[in-house]
């Protein structure tokens, strides 16, 4: 594993053992043992959208192996005045040991990969969001002690979780339900992927979707950079929405993720949130320790 792009790109193997270094670590930072395994080492951090977890998430990662972070707004580099992405990644090589980047087009993401000497790491672009999936999936083994074999129905749009989420549960021997409106099916390559597994389904039914999973996962109707379509798609999206009638066909002992930010009586209502907020907080918390496996993995030795 060189980069970490889109899940499509590991075997189930290397899934596994991010989780299982993701765990570790966590034991790790929970009873204070220090682990410094990237001593000395710098990741930049590229964003052309907003962020919470995932700038904060490396930031404080990155420092509890000890290295150090640097935020790196698009607007303030070169870049956003027009520097070619191939020269940003051949020139922030010969200063730092990683790059993480978020931003729109998945394609910039391959391009800075290919230019870049160093490791890139995929911090969500339009199409994939691996680190929040490798974290999803840390937190449904700690509920379930297991992945093969559950079942995970996501109900909303064909976004880039939902890309993520397929592949990922997917590799790992989960079942996959999905339901979405017509018109925002997830991406081509994913479903050609999920197409081989008789575990797969896309509906559009979200109650169908939801029957006997043991996770169900949504996110918002409109992810960042959709802004102007915000009002056609509350309509596309009416009635997929997570709530405690849809709950109500799910095992009994379902859990509810989100990867935040959640837009409450949209995709999810306020009450299931809250019912569930002990887990997608956990969620969110192990978005550091799943980040902090795949920098070990790739900026390690
Ligand atoms: N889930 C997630 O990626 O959150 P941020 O947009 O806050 O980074
Ligand atoms: N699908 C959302 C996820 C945010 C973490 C977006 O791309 O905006």
């Amino acid at each position: 594993m060189t980069n970490l792009l889109k899940l499509l790109d590991l075997s189930t193997d290397e899934i596994i053992d991010i989780l299982n270094l993701a765990d570790q670590l966590k034991y790790e930072k929970k009873h204070a043992i220090p682990h410094p395994l990237l001593k000395g080492k710098t990741l930049g951090m590229i964003f052309e959208k907003a962020s919470t977890r995932t700038r904060v998430s490396f930031e404080a990662g990155i420092y509890q192996l000890g290295g150090q972070g640097l935020f790196l707004s698009s607007q303030e580099l070169q870049m956003g005045r027009g520097e070619p992405i191939q020269d940003t990644a051949r020139t922030l090589s010969r200063y730092i040991d990683g790059i993480m980047i978020r931003t729109y087009a998945h394609e910039n993401v391959e391009k800075l990969a290919s230019f870049a000497g160093v490791p890139v790491i995929n911090g969500l672009t339009d199409l994939a969001h691996p680190c929040q999936v490798l974290a999803d999936l840390m937190t449904i083994r700690e509920r379930k002690n297991k992945l093969e074999g559950l079942k995970m129905c996501y109900i909303g749009d064909g976004n880039n979780m939902a890309n993520s989420l397929t592949v990922g549960c997917l590799k790992v021997g989960m079942s996959v339900s999905l339901a979405c409106p017509n018109g925002y099916h997830p991406d081509e390559g994913v479903l050609a992927f999920a197409k081989e597994y008789p575990n797969f389904e896309l509906l559009s039914q979200p109650a169908k979707a939801a029957e006997d999973a043991d996770v169900i996962i949504t996110d918002v109707w409109s992810s960042m950079g959709m802004e102007s379509e915000i009002e056609q798609r509350r309509v596309a999206f009416k009635g997929y929405q997570v709530n405690h009638e849809l709950l109500k066909l799910a095992k009994s002992d379902a859990i509810v993720l989100h990867c935040l930010p959640a837009k409450r009586e949209e995709e999810i209502t306020s009450a299931v949130l809250e019912q569930f907020a002990d887990v997608i907080f956990d969620e969110a918390e192990n978005r550091l320790h799943a980040q902090k496996a795949v920098m070990v993995k790739l900026m390690g030795q």
